[in-house]
């Protein structure tokens, strides 16, 4: 393929997602994965910031450069247009958004709404869920702080009982997460929250055992997606969960602000909507009843073609393959090392991009600001449970060269 076999087609910047299509095509996704030619030339789809190494795409994506340009391009267009957009048009392209959003999960666009983010998903759900005194619901401390919040909030007002598994760092089998969450139901139990890719950790969780082992018990499960959409591949109705609620301005690379909820059909009457919709009884199976959002920044439903355009051409196989060996890349050259906490799975099937390293004797937020200081590399430092260390979140545009700077990084570090 010419534009990657020649010295000059190197050197040769790419604007266009569409030019590396055909190459990639001819190669399988786990060859692509380590193809640093076609990454290189990936990379030049971005604009990064070169001040550092930006290893915390766990809290959102940049966008590369064509989905950017769009995106201005729809805000120039709304703020041409004005009310009379927002009187005209918001609505039809809302619901074009939402199609296209609710085709790539895999479920009915009656069963899928847009929202601001997990978040605003999630605690809908946990706010607006018909508690009753006594009721129990289940979590694990490395969920979300705002959804344990939110649980905590709702167990003081509605006398729900939380109950609280802790994760092992490194589980044996799917068995020993299942045993877990088992243990902690009860016929009191009515939900179980589960997150689909742990934040601290990087965590894959066995979504589709949990539901099944959860159902027959008769507890409905929320998933956290926050992490798993565009990052992992699955639909909404495989999984089988009752209520998934993710981001899309992560792995999905839509402007910041966009995120989705889902409810399974016929729960959806039952929710308490947070923002009161009149059009839409309770007893209709549409989740319209819970999408009211008030004025909102429209253009951003706007990118959303793009980003899902992007998504589908660069391949989610491929995508998922370089994100896995991305995180193997590093964790595999330091994990041995003594001195060195590895607080992710070893299997990669549990695994992504995300993964998380701490030091002995090295608290997380040292180690971040070290990592920053000394050898420019943008990190999070986690203090949360049983996980204590950073986060390290590469992207598809995150180069082994910047992870050779990690890596001898955390030598260094463990050895003093
Ligand atoms: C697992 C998980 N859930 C929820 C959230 C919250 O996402 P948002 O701030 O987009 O609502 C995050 C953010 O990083 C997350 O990692």
């Amino acid at each position: 393929m010419a534009l990657l076999s020649g010295v000059s087609g190197l050197e040769r910047p790419v604007n266009k997602i569409q030019e590396l299509l055909d190459y990639a095509k001819e190669k399988n996704p786990v060859d692509l994965a380590s193809d640093e030619i076609y990454w290189a030339q990936y990379r030049k789809l971005y604009r990064l910031n070169p001040k550092h190494i930006n290893l915390e795409s766990g809290y959102y994506n940049i966008l590369p450069e064509e989905i950017l340009e769009s995106y201005i391009n729809h805000i120039r267009e709304v703020n041409l247009q004005g009310a009379y957009y927002m009187r005209t048009a918001q609505i039809a392209n809302r619901e074009k958004a939402t199609s296209q959003v609710a085709e790539l999960m895999g479920c009915s666009t009656k069963e899928l709404t847009l929202t601001r983010n997990t978040t605003e998903s999630l605690d809908m759900i946990i706010g607006g869920y018909p508690w009753k005194s006594g009721d129990e619901a289940v979590m694990a401390e490395q969920d979300y702080p705002a959804m344990l919040d939110m649980f905590k909030m709702v167990g003081k007002r509605f006398g729900v009982k939380n109950k609280v598994v802790s994760l092992p760092l490194d589980p044996v089998s799917d068995d020993e997460i299942l045993t877990l969450y088992a243990n902690a139901i009860t016929p009191k139990t009515k939900l179980l929250l589960i997150s689909h890719v742990v934040n601290i950790s990087g965590q894959v969780m066995p979504v589709k055992k949990i539901c099944q082992m959860a159902h027959e018990k008769g507890v409905e499960v929320m998933v956290d997606g926050a992490h798993a959409v565009a990052q992992l591949i699955y639909t909404l109705p495989d999984l089988g969960c009752d209520y998934y609620g993710a981001s899309l301005h992560k792995w999905l690379a839509v402007p910041l602000g966009v995120g989705i909820l889902y409810v399974k059909k016929e729960k959806i009457a039952k929710i308490w909507p947070l923002i009161a919709e009149a059009e839409f009884p309770d007893e209709e199976f549409d989740i319209k009843r819970l999408s009211h959002l008030g004025t909102h920044p429209v253009h951003a439903h706007l990118a959303i073609t793009h980003s899902i355009e992007f998504y589908k051409k660069m391949g989610p196989e491929n995508k998922l393959a370089r994100l896995r060996y991305l995180q193997n890349y590093w964790t595999s050259r330091v994990r041995n090392i003594p001195g060195v906490l590895m607080n992710t799975p070893k299997d990669s099937a549990r695994t992504c991009a995300i993964a998380n390293v701490g030091i002995k004797g090295m608290a997380a937020k040292d180690l971040a600001a070290k990592l920053v200081e000394k050898y420019r590399i943008y990190t999070v430092g986690i203090d949360n449970s049983n996980v204590h260390g950073c986060r390290i979140t590469p992207n598809v545009f995150t180069s082994t060269a910047e992870l050779n700077v990690l890596v001898q990084a955390i030598k260094e570090m463990a050895a003093a």
